[in-house]
């Protein structure tokens, strides 16, 4: 006789019955926490607070923002789900009447349009419709050929849909440009020795330049190279020790004692990071060069159950959008050496994004 194996109720309890049930509504709607933090954005209320310059009640709040009279009880209700995602705090204002304003928290202080490490453009533009459609086609794409659900979605890859829009590629730009002022600040800051010994570098896939242009700043005698394709590069100008090249990195890549990767290996499959690398070991200088690669080293066992999770959905993200993931170390040494270097070295100084020295 066949001895089956018995697994238990998986439901014993009615606490586990609604458990199962909030955690699975709160699946469904997870959505509303996005949508309901890019309605706050565009209505501009983070900055309206930060004006403000001190905690701001729901009356004052509600005279300073462009919403039509009929919508002004809803805005308590859009502040108090807010409150809950940890975006604003509210503070008593004064003792006498119990009264309460609204104030910032760190994470709203990051959605401030005129701070320069303002993650607003890059929020902005990844709940575009036009990179929230390709979500509903995913289990299409399961079932096709497409080596994205973008392209299930529009009809062409998202490289070629930022060539032919215009307008979606300066938010694109703009968007990657915002992660890249907070990123230099933090490297340049923490991070110097990378640049130790580095004469010229090479910015491959470096968007509109904001990382070189800080690099070349902030080391006067280095020689830096924006490499990336036509339509980012046109119209942008160098200066004595900033260039901009146009091109494609899979053909080839300027020489230089550093070649610095930054969100670019991430945007690709395996097979198309080894070509990249390969085409880098190529374009480095002379004994002593290196490629800086700036992604996510996905750690499944990391303690930090939020940033494991903020990993995977960047892994996902980049399935459902172009062809690239996120890596473990394990994933990575591999393409290190299958595209020919010796050794590597992992500086987890940028949150959930590490620093990696790669040497031939
Ligand atoms: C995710 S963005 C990162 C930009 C920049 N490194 C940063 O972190 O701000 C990827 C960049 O790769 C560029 N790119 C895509 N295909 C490329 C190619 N074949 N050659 C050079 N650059 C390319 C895109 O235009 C885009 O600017």
């Amino acid at each position: 006789m066949a001895l089956t194996p018995s697994y238990g109720k998986i439901l014993s309890s009615n606490e586990e019955l609604f458990d199962a049930q909030a955690h699975v509504w709160n699946h469904i709607f997870n959505f509303i926490n996005s949508m309901s933090l890019k309605c706050a954005v565009q209505l501009n209320i983070p900055d309206i607070i930060h004006k403000h310059g001190k905690p701001i009640k729901l009356s004052e709040l509600l005279n300073l923002l462009p919403i039509h009279q009929t919508k002004s009880h809803s805005i308590y209700r859009l502040m108090r789900i807010l409150i809950h995602s940890k975006f604003f705090t509210k503070v008593k204002i004064s003792d006498e009447n119990d009264e309460e304003g609204y104030w910032l928290t760190p994470a709203s202080h990051l959605l401030l349009r005129d701070e320069p490490s303002s993650m607003a453009p890059f929020l902005l533009t990844m709940l575009e419709p036009v990179m929230t459609d390709p979500w509903h086609n995913l289990s299409k794409w399961f079932q096709s050929e497409h080596q994205a659900a973008f392209s299930v979605a529009h009809g062409m890859t998202f490289w070629e849909y930022v060539g032919q829009e215009p307008r979606f590629s300066q938010s694109f730009n703009e968007a990657m440009a915002s992660d890249a002022r907070l990123v230099s600040a933090v490297i340049l800051k923490d991070c110097k020795q990378v640049f130790e010994g580095v004469k010229s570098l090479v910015d491959v896939a470096g968007g509109t330049g904001t990382v070189a242009k800080a690099i070349a700043s902030a080391f006067p005698r280095v020689n830096c190279t924006v490499l990336d394709l036509p339509h980012v590069i046109a119209g942008l100008e160098g200066n004595e020790n900033l260039t901009y090249v146009e091109g494609n990195m899979f053909e080839s890549i300027p020489p230089a004692d550093a070649l610095l990767l930054k969100w670019a290996l991430e945007c690709w499959n395996d097979e198309e990071c080894v070509k990249i690398l390969e085409k880098c070991k190529e374009a480095i200088l002379g004994n002593g060069g290196k490629v800086i690669i700036i992604d996510m080293v996905v750690d499944e066992m990391n303690r930090d159950v939020k940033g494991v999770e903020t990993q995977l959905l960047f892994d996902v993200m980049l399935m459902v959008y172009i062809t690239g993931r996120e890596r473990t170390e394990k994933e990575w040494a591999k393409l290190f050496i299958d595209a020919g270097f010796t050794s590597y070295k992992i500086t987890p100084a940028l949150g959930l994004r590490s620093v990696i020295e790669v040497f031939p």
